[in-house]
Order: structure tokens, then sequence, then C-alpha cells
């Protein structure tokens, strides 16, 4: 089939079987044209918790289909590429990080969306790169705070919030390999032209941002009068960015995640058809997940 025919028959099979398809903005054109709702992390948690469809297929990689299945496990969640992981997530274990909070007896673990449901079991309050300030300011003044597993987000917040943190050491290896120096180019290409950063980039790279947020605040970021941006994120938000300002003009850092591209409208198609990969979370893992994944959604 070619892509308009497997739109097609995506969407009549979503039909048929009282499916939604949620997308993240890093995913394929064409994967957020069939979706739903094409979100940021936050608010595709939020999503899928409100939805009341049979099946959650899940575009996306693998930690965002276990969170829609920790906060709906009555629900089929289905992830069409089981494989599709984020180097976030891979950098702590469960395991890891229960022992690091041995060493540090009495912290409030904070930890990132972008982790297993593992590691969420092991936290006390989750957040994204929407709500991370807000999250780690609910936090009394005195305690002690884990941060997990993105430094980057991490020396962020702690910027914003002036709060200290005992960061784990992982990164996103899509946003973690920009330079300073590609900024200074960029801006220097485009001088006065305003830069939009994703807090998983580097501290000197953020530094040098007008706007320092997540998908969805760069998104809204692109909502003001100026007619140029530079963009500093995974390239997949440039079609959301296009469709809803298609007069604006975008000068990108060439950023792909590998993870995100491998879901495609082949693999969505399948998956919907066979019902199949379903996403599994032991029951014990998932109660202890669900309240950190609550705890954020509440605040
Ligand atoms: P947000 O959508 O929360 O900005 O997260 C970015 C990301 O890297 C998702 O994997
Ligand atoms: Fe993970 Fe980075 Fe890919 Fe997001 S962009 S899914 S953080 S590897």
């Amino acid at each position: 089939m070619n892509k308009s025919e497997l739109t097609e028959a995506i969407l009549k099979l979503k039909a048929e079987k009282r499916a939604v398809i949620l997308a993240h903005y890093y995913t394929r054109g064409e994967v957020q044209a069939v979706a739903d709702f094409v979100g940021d992390s936050l608010a595709l948690a939020v999503q899928a918790q409100k939805t009341d469809a049979d099946i959650i297929v899940f575009a996306g990689v693998r930690f965002m289909g276990e969170t829609a299945k920790v906060l709906c496990p009555e629900r089929k969640v289905l992830l069409p590429v089981p494989e599709a992981d984020c180097s976030l997530a891979q950098s702590c274990s469960g395991e890891q990080l229960a022992a690091f909070k041995a060493e540090h007896p009495g912290a409030v673990v904070v930890s990132y969306v972008n982790t297993t449901a593992a590691v969420k079991a092991h936290t006390d309050v989750c957040c994204t790169s929407s709500n991370a300030l807000q999250v780690v300011e609910s936090i009394p003044a005195d305690r002690e705070i884990i941060f997990a597993p993105d430094q980057n987000l991490g020396a962020f917040i702690e910027s914003r919030t002036g709060r200290r943190l005992i960061k784990w050491k992982g990164c996103c290896h899509v946003h973690d390999r920009v330079t300073a120096a590609q900024i200074e180019a960029l801006k220097a290409a485009h001088p006065g032209v305003k830069v939009l950063v994703h807090p998983e980039c580097r501290p000197e790279v953020v530094a040098l941002a007008d706007v320092a947020g997540s998908t969805a605040a760069i998104l809204n970021a692109c909502a003001g009068d100026d007619k140029e941006y530079i963009v500093v994120t995974e390239n997949g938000i440039l079609w959301e960015m296009r469709r809803r300002y298609p007069d604006k003009v975008f000068h990108a850092v060439e950023l792909e995640c590998d993870y995100m591209k491998m879901v495609t409208l082949e693999n969505i198609y399948r998956t919907l058809k066979d019902e199949s990969p379903e996403v599994e979370v032991p029951t014990e893992v998932a109660d202890a997940a669900r309240r950190s994944i609550e705890r954020m959604i509440s605040l």
C-alpha cells in the first residue's frame, strides 16, 4: 500500500475498533497526521488517562506506551515498535535507582517521565519538561532531592529554581550532541532571531536560548509576532510548527531521534490490524509507578 492507502486503512481500522492513536511531536509527519491527539509527554499522559477508547495505539517510544498502560491498566495499549527505546530510559534501571536512593536516605526522588515503569515505581513524583520546575518547587526547601535520569534537565531546574539536586548522570543522546558553537553559528547567520531550546540540551546551549522549554512550550513560543525562529530540538516538531504557522520560517539544527522515527504508517497499520504488540506492565510495578505519575498530574 502507498502512504495514502495506508492512511485510509488506518483510519478505517481505528473507527471499527474504537481505537485512538496518540502521537508525540517527534514522530514522522505522516504518523502525526493519522493521530487523534499529538502532544508533548505531559499532554499525552493526561490524554491517555482521559480516553474512553477500547484500544490506545501509542505512536512514540516504549516508556510512553508503558506510562499509558500504567495509567489505564484496563485498556489494551499497543506499541507499534516495542524496540523503540530512549537513551534516557536506558541510562537508569529500577535496581540502579534503588541503590542510589539507599546512598541518600530521606531524599525525595523526582524522575523524568522518560524512564521505565520500574524506575517510576521507585520514584516519589514524576515530572516532564513541561512541569519539572513546578514539581521541584512543590517540595519543601529543607528536603534533599534526587533527580533522575537527565543531568541536563536537572541542571536547567537548578538554574531556574536555585535548588540543588542530587543528579543521576544520564542524557538524551539526541539533544546532548548539540554544541554552543552550532547555536552561535545559527545566531550569526540569522541575527535577532529568537532561539528556542529543549532543556535536554547541555547547559551551555540552554544558556543561549531566548525560550527554554518542553516541545509544547517551544510550539507556543512561535505564536508571537516574530516571523522566524531558531529551533533546537528533535526535527519531528517542525511538522506541527509548519502546520500551525505556515507563513513562518524555522531554522533548525539537524536533530533526529532514531527511536521515534522507527514508528511508521506500516507498523501502525499492522499493530492495529493484529492488536499486537501489546504493552504489559506487572501489576505491582504498575501500582507503584502509577502513584508517582498521578502525584505529578495532580500538581
Ligand atoms: P517533551 O515532549 O515533554 O518536551 O519531551 C521531549 C522528549 O524527549 C520526549 O522523548
Ligand atoms: Fe529519548 Fe531523546 Fe529520543 Fe526523546 S529524543 S525519546 S529523550 S532519545
